[in-house]
Order: C-alpha cells, then sequence, then structure tokens
C-alpha cells in the first residue's frame, strides 16, 4: 500500500493539496491501488501549533512515508520571525537536505488550450514538452564563501563552484533514464568555454553517454540554452544542469506554459521523493477557492511515475487534465474570455471525475 504524506503547509497549500488527494484517490479506484494518506504540520502552520516550521514528528512521517506531497509553505505572518525559524529557510531546505534530495525535476509541458496564455508565439511554443533536471545539492549554492577586506580598503566577495564525478555522475544517470522513457535526447548544459567544473561535468557526462547509445546526447552552453529556449523550445526533451544555471533556466522554462498555477516539480535522489507544485502560497488568494489545483494535481502525477512506476496512472491524471482544459474549464489565474471559471475544489472534481470516465 503506498504510504504517501501529506503536508499542506500554509496558505493555499490546504485548498490545493485536497484537490490532488482526490486525483490520487480516483487512480487508486481505477487501478485498484489503495493510497495510505497521512498528514503533517510543515512552515508556518507548524511553527504556530509547535514553535518550530519542521517539527521532528513531521521529519520522522516524511521519512517512514513512500512519497511526500507538499503544498506551499510561507506567508507573511512569519516574515519577521528569526531566519532558522522562517518556514522555507527552517523546513524546506533543511527538509530536502535531510532527505538527500539531489533533483529536481521541473516539466515544463505546454497544454494546447493554454497556447495563447505562453508569453511565445503559438508556432514557436506548440508542442514544447520538455524537462529539466536540475543539480540541487552542489555547485555554487553548496560552495564555500567568503568575504573578505583585501589590501586597498575594498571588500571582496568569494563563491566557489566545486563538482565531484559521483555528483555530476548520479544526476546525469537520472537524465539518461528519464529521457529512454521520453523522447530519448539529453541535452547537458554547461558553460565548458570558461568554467573547470564545467569541464569536468562535460567529461563524466559524454562518459556516461557511452553507456545510454540509445539516447542522443548533445551539450550546450548555458547561454545559448536560455536563448534556445525562447527560440525554439521543442528541441528539448531532458536537460540536465548544475544547480545556478539550472535555477535560472527552471523558471525560464516555466513561464513558457502560460501560468504559475500549471506547474509540477519533483525533489528527488533519497529514499523518499518529494512533490510540490512550483509556486508558492500565494496568501493573496489564500482561503477564497480561487487557487489553480492543476500544479499539485500534475505533482502527483509525478509522484505516481517517479516514485510509484505507475506510468498509467501518471497519464490518467495528465490526460484529464487537458481534457477538462479542453472543455473550457478554468481557474481565475488561467481564465480567458468564452470559458468557464471554476473555484479550486470544483476543478479539482472535475478532473478526478475525468480519470474515472
Ligand atoms: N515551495 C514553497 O513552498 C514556496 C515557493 C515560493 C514561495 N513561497 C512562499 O510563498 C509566499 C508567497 O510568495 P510569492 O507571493 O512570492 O509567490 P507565490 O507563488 O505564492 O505567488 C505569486 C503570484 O502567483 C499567484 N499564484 C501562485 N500560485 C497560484 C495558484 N496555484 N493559482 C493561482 N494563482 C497562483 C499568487 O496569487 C500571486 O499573485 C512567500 O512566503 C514565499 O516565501 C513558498
Amino acid at each position: 500500500m503506498p504510504d504517501v504524506l501529506l503536508l499542506p503547509g500554509d496558505g493555499i497549500g490546504a485548498e490545493i493539496v485536497p484537490e490532488a488527494v482526490k486525483a490520487l484517490k480516483a487512480v487508486g479506484k481505477r487501478y485498484q491501488i489503495r493510497f495510505r494518506f497521512r498528514e503533517a504540520l510543515i512552515g508556518g502552520a507548524a511553527y504556530d501549533a509547535c514553535g518550530h516550521p519542521l517539527p521532528e514528528e513531521t521529519l520522522r512521517l516524511c521519512e517512514e512515508s513512500d512519497a511526500i506531497l507538499l503544498g506551499a509553505i510561507g506567508g507573511p505572518k512569519w516574515d519577521n520571525l528569526p531566519v532558522e525559524l522562517r518556514p522555507e529557510m527552517g523546513a524546506l531546505l533543511p527538509l530536502r537536505k535531510k532527505l538527500g534530495l539531489y533533483a529536481n525535476i521541473r516539466p515544463a509541458l505546454l497544454f494546447p488550450a493554454l497556447i495563447e496564455a505562453s508569453p511565445l508565439k503559438p508556432e514557436i511554443v506548440s508542442g514544447m514538452d520538455l524537462v529539466v533536471v536540475r543539480e540541487l545539492t552542489g555547485g555554487l549554492y553548496f560552495g564555500t564563501k567568503k568575504r573578505e577586506f583585501v589590501d586597498n580598503g575594498d571588500e571582496q566577495a568569494i563563491d566557489t563552484l566545486v563538482y565531484r564525478t559521483g555528483e555530476i555522475e548520479r544526476i546525469g544517470r537520472l537524465a539518461f533514464q528519464m529521457a529512454r522513457k521520453r523522447r530519448k535526447k539529453v541535452t547537458s548544459v554547461d558553460k565548458a568555454n570558461v568554467l573547470e567544473s564545467s569541464r569536468l561535468w562535460r567529461d563524466v557526462i559524454t562518459g556516461l553517454g557511452r553507456e545510454y547509445p540509445d539516447v542522443q546526447l548533445e551539450h550546450m552552453y548555458v547561454d545559448n540554452c536560455s536563448m534556445q529556449l525562447v527560440r525554439r523550445p521543442t528541441q528539448f526533451d531532458v536537460i540536465v544542469t548544475e544547480n545556478t544555471f539550472g535555477d535560472i533556466l527552471t523558471d525560464e522554462a516555466s513561464i513558457l506554459t502560460g501560468s504559475i498555477g500549471m506547474l509540477a516539480s519533483a525533489s528527488i535522489g533519497g529514499k523518499v521523493a518529494l512533490y510540490e507544485p512550483a509556486h508558492g502560497s500565494a496568501p493573496d488568494i489564500a482561503g477564497q477557492q480561487k487557487a489553480n489545483p492543476l500544479a499539485t494535481i500534475l505533482s502527483a502525477a509525478l509522484m505516481l511515475r517517479l516514485s510509484f512506476g505507475m506510468e498509467e496512472g501518471a497519464q490518467a491524471i495528465e490526460a484529464a487534465v487537458r481534457q477538462v482544459l479542453d472543455e473550457g474549464y478554468r481557474t481565475a489565474d488561467i481564465m480567458q474570455p468564452g470559458k468557464r471559471q471554476v473555484t479550486t475544489a470544483a476543478m479539482g472534481d472535475l478532473v478526478a471525475d475525468r480519470i474515472l470516465a
């Protein structure tokens, strides 16, 4: 029985997570799988209840579960707490680190019904379906940092970009394996013309590529990649890259799909993976049933695919989302003239209903 830990968190988290649960239950019914759902506190809600954004009990339940579905955390109420008690710094980053989640997977899939919502011209963005695999626990963000005063009184700051072969190999392998299940193409993004760490990255990925002769491998400099993403996003299948490059490229890729309320993500690599929408807790619309639950529902599809190997179930969710959008249902963030606006819960009901249809 797959054991799923639900962490609704703050703001719209409490509205969107139940909608993803409806989708998982519908998949369970259709394919005779019984999920076990447990729930725990995280973020501001946890701080309010027990004085810490990542209580021991929550961490224990995370480690015991088979997969975690997170809503979102944070909000103005907790912005003035000491850094280590703020929801993101005190809960999300330590949780990712403790669970060893070294890979962030962010698909950028354009649903045809939302083509007008993309900032790119329809003829350029039509058919876009790519995944960015970002290294999450190494590179520039985790290297040694320091600030110091030098001879002439200037202050200088130093960040270091460190990668080991093992770190590159494990993320590279993941990208190749993912490409095998997709359109069999990996684009490894680096800055090997300038950075030594990128030259090591390129060597390791090239070596790895020989183990996956059925997957086409190309190398691309990060500056070129950021341009190619808006020039011809359909050329990409799986993009694999280091932490900082990935941070920037995932944001660029994600907006091409039209709305932040559509973007799923998975952080994987440890025993237990974490699935969450790419957006935050949206305090401005919390409690109003205006939130788009589709990013969370699509994150549940990723969970089925990546944690439970239930490709059919994942596809059933994705097909249901596509159908509901094709039928013209929209939450407020993706509303267009002539379409039917629905609440968060109504959108969740529609998707669950189409999964079972
Ligand atoms: N992983 C996380 O939990 C995470 C990620 C980013 C931000 N945050 C936190 O969330 C809080 C709010 O941050 P923010 O306002 O910068 O970003 P946000 O993503 O919460 O909201 C940005 C804008 O997008 C809208 N939006 C976001 N998700 C939506 C959805 N599902 N449907 C419809 N509209 C949606 C919001 O209404 C808002 O106008 C902050 O405390 C921030 O630290 C948490």
